[in-house]
């Protein structure tokens, strides 16, 4: 099936590397799926079709690494990008969600007015691990005044409660793992 040939094609360009950034961590490094043109392009591609298939209106994208994969499915959509930034980083006026972190809290913004009623929103990254960040990005898209269309990453880790976690505030929209 074309789902799983995406997936090999998608796992056979995300590396391991143990012990970063912390020891007894192993990070998924998507720099070599960047670098692949095919695997590249099969990945905007596959994100730009979620977006249609979620009837989206506008795109979300959550810093960093989620800009690199939401900016491109955006444009394939033929849709706006709206970056979700760490605090700090928005000249405009911003709504800003804190979140729990495993140790410490963490904050986030979007421009007030990037998104609002009458709106569909993809939410893009490509890891939702404890799910805080995305949890609290759909939470800011219902706070402008927008419609959630779902969330999209490209891999969930399975062995942490990120889904759960974020299962209460999608109220019902999709959480996809390519
Ligand atoms: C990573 C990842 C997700 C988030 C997932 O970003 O790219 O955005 O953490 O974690 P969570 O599900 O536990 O919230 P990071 O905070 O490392 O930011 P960066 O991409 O700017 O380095």
């Amino acid at each position: 099936p074309a789902d799983e040939k995406l997936r090999d094609l998608l796992l056979a360009h995300i590396h391991d590397v143990p012990d970063y950034p912390q020891p007894g961590v192993m990070f998924k490094d998507i720099t070599p799926l960047l670098a692949d043109a095919t695997a590249f392009a099969a990945l905007t591609d596959a994100l730009a079709e979620a977006c249609k298939r979620h009837g989206a209106t506008k795109v979300v994208g959550l810093e960093a690494r989620g800009f690199i994969l939401g900016a491109p499915a955006a444009v394939g959509a033929g849709l706006g990008f709206v970056p979700v930034r760490k605090a700090g980083k928005l000249p405009g006026a911003t709504l800003a969600q804190a979140y729990e972190l495993e140790y410490g809290t963490a904050e986030i913004e979007m421009h007030a007015d990037a998104v609002g009623p009458g709106d569909r929103v993809l939410v893009i990254d490509d890891v939702l691990a404890t799910g805080g960040t995305a949890e609290a990005s759909v939470r800011l898209i219902r706070r402008a005044g927008a419609e959630v269309a779902g969330v999209v990453v490209l891999m969930e880790l399975g062995f942490l409660p990120g889904r759960e976690r974020l299962s209460g505030a999608l109220e019902g929209a999709p959480l996809e793992a390519l």
